[in-house]
């Protein structure tokens, strides 16, 4: 079986108690901590920099950190995020104008690089760079909010990437953000994801524990 991946999106979580609910997910089982970076100018919200990723650092949080940056510039903040403790960078190749110097800039501060698409982004952005990425991120709403339904044909792009993926020979990770939630997530694994960002779905629940337990049996079905 695949390596899934869980990737609660903080998003959903409550900002003021912001470190408690990193730690709350992680016991409950989570993987990586999604991290969304919004500048209400290339999506329609604002949410958090590079100084809240320092602080869950200095807060004690080990885990990976996913840093998802929904930004226009993206160079200058790459470096800010690498100090802060990201683990992973992906960013959207619309918001770049050098798509090739932006994943190399992100390797070379030492995390994964990974592209965001869009719904309605071509793949063409993976020619030429397959050799440079780590991950490839799929959106499954348009970014912005959280508590958006999933796009369905999320299903077919999320194909067409993984044989892709498979074709390059290399270990590069399937990753998809929006709408995911218990009763779509098999369908999302047997689509070709392996790591899947979900933020309402976890975050607005009770119980994260219960909501990533039944995540992991759908896909371990
Ligand atoms: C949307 C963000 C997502 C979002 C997912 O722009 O990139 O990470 O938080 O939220 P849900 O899981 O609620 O769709
Ligand atoms: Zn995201």
């Amino acid at each position: 079986m695949r390596d899934f991946l869980i990737a609660p999106s903080i998003l959903s979580a409550d900002f003021a108690r912001l470190g408690e609910e990193v730690d709350a997910v992680l016991t409950a089982g989570a993987d990586v901590v999604h991290f969304d970076v919004m500048d209400n100018h290339f999506v329609p919200n604002l949410t958090i920099g590079p100084m809240v990723c320092k602080a869950l650092r200095d807060y004690g949080v080990t885990a990976p950190i996913d840093v998802h940056l929904m930004v226009q510039p993206v160079d200058s903040i790459v470096p800010e995020f690498a100090k802060a403790g990201a683990s992973m960078i992906t960013f959207h190749p619309e918001a770049s104008i050098h798509t090739d110097r932006t994943l190399q800039l992100i390797r070379d501060h030492g995390c994964k690089a990974g592209l965001v698409f869009n719904p309605a982004t071509p793949l063409h952005y993976l020619d030429y760079v397959m050799d440079k990425i780590d991950m490839i991120l799929l959106m499954s709403v348009n970014p912005g909010f959280g508590g958006q339904s999933f796009i369905p044909s999320t299903l077919d792009k999320l194909r067409e990437v993984r044989q892709r993926i498979d074709a390059s020979g290399r270990d590069i990770i399937l990753e998809v953000d929006g709408g995911v939630k218990t009763d779509n997530i098999r369908a999302i694994a047997e689509a070709g994801a392996d790591m899947f960002v979900a933020g309402s779905a976890i975050f607005n629940q009770p119980d994260y524990k219960k909501v990533i337990t039944e995540m992991r049996a759908e896909l371990a079905a």
